[in-house]
């Protein structure tokens, strides 16, 4: 991290919080959990992969805090509420629920076959969807936040991305949805939109030929975000900083949804013409 967390929050803000990420075996969750972990809470993270589960517990443990680790599909609702539950009894009632699990490729709408485009919506909307639903009963008790990982795509049309848009628009539209339903019961949910973040598979599997050079280019700041400019904005959110925020869809972004699509859209059409050819 640039300017470490611990220098500009209080080092054990999260102490004795749970925080439950899916999809916090790498990329941006990880770095989410990572950043709470620094700060001191007690991280669970759920993921299919258990290889990778166990890498990043090896990773969060160094903060020395307690590390949870499921493998569970969002997909599937039995396997991920059992592992929320299991993750409350064991670190305490989950604080900050993370609805971070996504899946993507690139395709034209009329390439997309019904299975794939079900299967982009199903990880990200319905696995945020169970999340939210199995973690209820613990943020109740807690008062606690969800923040969805969501994605520029859900308010700027791109090509290619027609599962993904319909998938992350709904997931925007179901935050504010709870935060109507559950603000009462003192329960917080926004989403969180990143831009361009490097090193993550999402980039890679968005970024022609794997030149990401292209995502620098689309956003005003000049450049991709660390994984940590956007962790340390889900800490401000789930802290007490955040106290008084809920149901926004903060841009973490460098501006990037300000310039549009075009520049990706022209890029991806060139790469699939250049596919298609003998
Ligand atoms: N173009 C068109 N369709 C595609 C595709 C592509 N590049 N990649 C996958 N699909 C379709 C498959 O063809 C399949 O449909 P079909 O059986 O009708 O052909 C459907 O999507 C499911 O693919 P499958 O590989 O069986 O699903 P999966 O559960 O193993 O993988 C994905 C899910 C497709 C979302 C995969 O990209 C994934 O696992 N992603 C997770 C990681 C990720 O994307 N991270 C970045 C997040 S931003």
């Amino acid at each position: 991290m640039a300017l470490p967390l611990t220098a500009c929050l209080a080092p054990r803000l999260f102490e004795g919080h749970t925080v439950f990420a899916t999809g916090g075996g790498s990329g941006i969750n990880l770095g989410i959990a990572t950043a709470f972990a620094a700060l001191g809470a007690n991280v669970a993270i759920c993921g299919r992969t258990a290889q990778r589960l166990e890498a990043a517990a090896l990773e969060l443990r160094r903060f020395g805090g307690r590390v949870f680790t499921a493998v569970a599909d969002v997909r599937d609702p039995e396997a991920l509420a059992l592992a929320i539950e299991q993750a409350g009894a064991e670190l305490g009632d989950i604080g900050t629920l993370v609805c971070g699990a996504a899946g993507n490729f690139v395709s034209p709408a009329e390439a997309i076959s019904p299975k794939g485009f079900r299967t982009v919506v199903e990880i990200d909307l319905l696995g945020a969807f169970n999340a939210a639903h199995a973690a209820f009963g613990q943020l109740r008790r807690t008062r606690g936040s969800v923040l969805f990982i969501s994605g520029g795509q859900s308010y700027v049309p791109f090509r290619y991305q027609a599962h993904v848009g319909a998938a992350k628009a709904g997931i925007d539209m179901l935050m504010r949805d709870l935060a109507l339903e559950w603000g009462p019961l003192g329960i917080r949910c926004n989403s969180i939109v990143p831009g361009p973040v490097e090193g993550t598979e999402g980039m890679q599997r968005l970024s022609p030929q794997g030149d990401t050079s292209l995502w620098s280019r689309m956003t005003p700041l000049g450049r991709m975000a660390r994984v940590d400019e956007v962790a340390q904005m889900a800490v401000v959110l789930a802290s007490p900083l955040g106290s008084y925020v809920s149901g926004a869809v903060l841009p973490v972004d460098g501006g990037q949804n300000l310039t549009g699509s075009a520049l990706f859209n022209e890029q991806v059409e060139r790469m699939l013409m250049q596919r298609a050819q003998p």
